[in-house]
């Protein structure tokens, strides 16, 4: 399916006004050939409401190879809970080990997170998004300030679909870090125990720590940059929008 930017804005417009059960519903009924891309406690959110509406969703997880010990253990948790099937996506052995091989395991602390997370993370999430004509994130507004301020509900996103266009879901865009944990605790979705531990936002064991009281919940990634570059790039539309 190709749509026309008005079509894009108009779809946006009017999934602004809805809830995301709604918003979810409808991305589910505009696209048989979409997934939701699993990390944390959002995405549990979006499986939560997505099963409510297709049983058989398609949920993948990227598995960097770095992630904490307690993401592994709470992707399974996830898969038994709900008995979804998750498709973890690994990166290219012939694009990581060339570098790990030059670089060590440890070269984002001497020269950025860039290089890192594009074979970890961003190379095989396009090669994934090319199965989709479109995904569901977990991304909100209020996540990052300078970055996702202004992420709009539905967009068309940078990267290639399986039929060339993809187009991007973000259900909880305008829901506040606070609506997400009661939802959480409403429904008994099962959340990542590093979040009892400070964790609020949760990447790569590396490239994580937990926040001090005050800090915003991203300050913990990437801490040892600068704020502008706190996204990895999966949401490089978010990017290119604030260029
Ligand atoms: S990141 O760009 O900084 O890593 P963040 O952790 O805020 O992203 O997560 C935002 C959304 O990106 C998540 O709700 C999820 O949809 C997607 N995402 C992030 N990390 C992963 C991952 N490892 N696997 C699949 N999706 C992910
Ligand atoms: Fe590599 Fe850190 Fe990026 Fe993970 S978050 S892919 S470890 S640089």
């Amino acid at each position: 399916m190709t749509l026309s930017s008005e079509e894009i804005a108009n779809l946006d417009q009017e999934l602004s006004n809805l809830q995301p059960k709604q918003i979810v519903k409808a991305a589910l009924e505009h696209f048989d050939n979409i997934a939701i891309s699993f990390s944390g406690a959002e995405d549990a959110v979006l499986i939560d409401l997505a099963l409510k509406f297709n049983k058989e969703v398609k949920v993948f997880s990227l598995d960097t190879g770095r992630l904490h010990s307690e993401t592994y253990e709470y992707i399974e948790k996830i898969r038994s809970h709900y008995d979804v099937q998750i498709d973890v996506v690994s990166p290219l052995a012939q694009e990581l080990e060339p570098f790990v091989k030059e670089k060590g395991l440890f070269s984002f602390y001497d020269d950025g997170h860039n290089e890192c997370c594009s074979i970890r993370k961003i190379n095989p999430l396009k090669r994934k998004l090319k199965e989709f004509d479109a995904w569901i994130t977990g991304q909100r507004k209020d996540q990052s300030p300078g970055t996702r301020n202004n992420i709009p509900v539905f967009q068309e996103d940078s990267f290639d679909g399986a039929n060339g266009k993809l187009y991007k879901f973000n259900p909880l865009a305008n829901w506040s870090s606070e609506d997400v944990w009661n939802y959480i605790k409403m429904f008994d979705v099962p959340y990542n125990p590093l979040h009892a531990k400070g964790y609020t936002s949760i990447g790569c064991q590396p490239c994580t720590r937990a926040i001090l009281p005050n800090q915003h919940e991203r300050e913990g990634r990437w801490w040892w940059e600068n704020e502008g570059g706190k996204e990895c790039g999966l949401h490089a539309a978010n990017i290119i929008a604030k260029k």
